[in-house]
């Protein structure tokens, strides 16, 4: 049998562990055999391959992005010279031998794997993104990562921000889901924290601004690329939009930023960590857990489960319908956001 490997949508830590423990149980235990497809779904769409064999994946386990590398294209969308992009996939499947395919992406790349399994294309797939939003698991690897980073970069700004007497406002990622806000900033200690799923009040941020400069110490604010307020429109970083529609966002940090300096009076400053948290090695967390799915998905190939997305259960590692963890996003619930509130100012 011969497998393709994918890997689509925003890397994150942990892409290459998966990728790893794919190859060496595949090729070690089921005698298979693999392709590397390049840029996500690119890859397929153009039959764009690179070798992937037992040495291919040695040393790769602590290295941040993936070896296979990424892309946001969208078959769907960009059916290149009016053909169907699935069609023009199924194509090149038949046309490399490729049996089987694993993808590794998140709710976009998940989603066109969904579709492609629909029209009868055996895969499998495997959930990662930073920012944990992904439906029917319990944590996607990349997570645990972004949130360590986010934490170490909030315990910082905390000595500096009591240094000046400064408010400092820290944007994390997190388009519609702000998991990785809530996380980093309750591990930190941040006086508050704005998630997507809950629009906030300006007037209210002010206050717990306030009441912290009444301690010895600083106000940190955490806020999710995302969040916004409930009074006004949306803040971006302007119109461009990636192949599945999403507007990029960036922008809410600092207007926040300006807003507390004028409403309060006192200095506020934004650091946005992008990118950063997306770089770099993975935790330990985020190894074992990419490792675990690389096994299981591999399974899942070898026992001819198709069209199912390895997920975590507990401590268990599951197969689930790609259609169930694609369907809808995983939000915040609201008595998540409430546990964090009696830290807030
Ligand atoms: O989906 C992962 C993610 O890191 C989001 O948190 C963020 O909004 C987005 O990707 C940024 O994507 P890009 O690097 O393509 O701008």
């Amino acid at each position: 049998m011969r497998v393709g490997v994918l890997t689509g949508g925003g890397d994150c830590p942990g892409l290459n562990a998966v990728i790893r423990a794919v190859v060496r149980k595949g090729v070690q235990e089921y005698g298979l055999e693999f392709v590397g497809f390049r840029d996500g779904w690119r890859g397929p769409l153009e039959g764009d391959t690179v070798p992937l064999d037992v040495q291919a994946v040695r040393g790769i386990l602590p290295r941040g992005g993936t070896i296979l590398g990424s892309s946001r294209t969208n078959p769907l969308k960009n059916p290149g010279g009016g053909r169907n992009g699935i069609e023009r996939i199924k194509d090149n499947l038949a046309g490399l031998g490729v049996d089987a395919l694993i993808a590794i992406g998140g709710e976009d790349t998940l989603g066109v794997a969904t579709r492609l399994g629909e029209q009868g294309v055996p895969v499998v797939g495997v959930p990662k993104t930073i920012d944990n939003d992904l439906s029917s698991t319990d944590y996607t690897f990349g997570f645990d990562t972004a949130v360590n980073i986010a934490m170490e970069a909030i315990d910082r700004l905390h000595t500096t921000a009591e240094s000046h007497h400064r408010a400092l406002i820290v944007e994390v990622m997190g388009r519609h889901a702000g998991w990785i806000a809530l996380h980093a900033g309750l591990a930190g200690g941040a006086n508050v924290i704005l998630i997507p799923e809950r629009p906030f009040d300006i007037e209210r941020v002010c206050a717990y601004v306030q009441h912290r400069f009444q301690t010895r110490f600083a106000p940190i604010v955490v806020v999710a690329e995302g969040a916004h307020p409930v009074s006004e429109d949306l803040a971006t970083a302007g119109e461009q939009l990636d192949s599945f529609g999403h507007v990029r966002l960036g922008g809410v940090g600092q207007m926040l930023a300006d807003e507390i300096e004028k409403r309060t009076g006192k200095e506020a400053r934004c650091t946005v960590l992008g990118h950063i948290q997306r770089g770099g090695t993975p935790t330990a967390f985020d190894r074992v857990l990419a490792t675990r799915f690389g096994v299981h998905a591999v399974q899942a190939v070898h026992d001819e489960a198709f069209g199912v997305m390895v997920a975590l259960r507990g401590t268990d590692i599951i197969r689930v319908p790609l259609a169930d963890a694609t369907s809808q996003l995983k939000l915040v619930p609201p008595q998540r956001y409430a546990e964090a509130e009696v830290f807030f100012g």
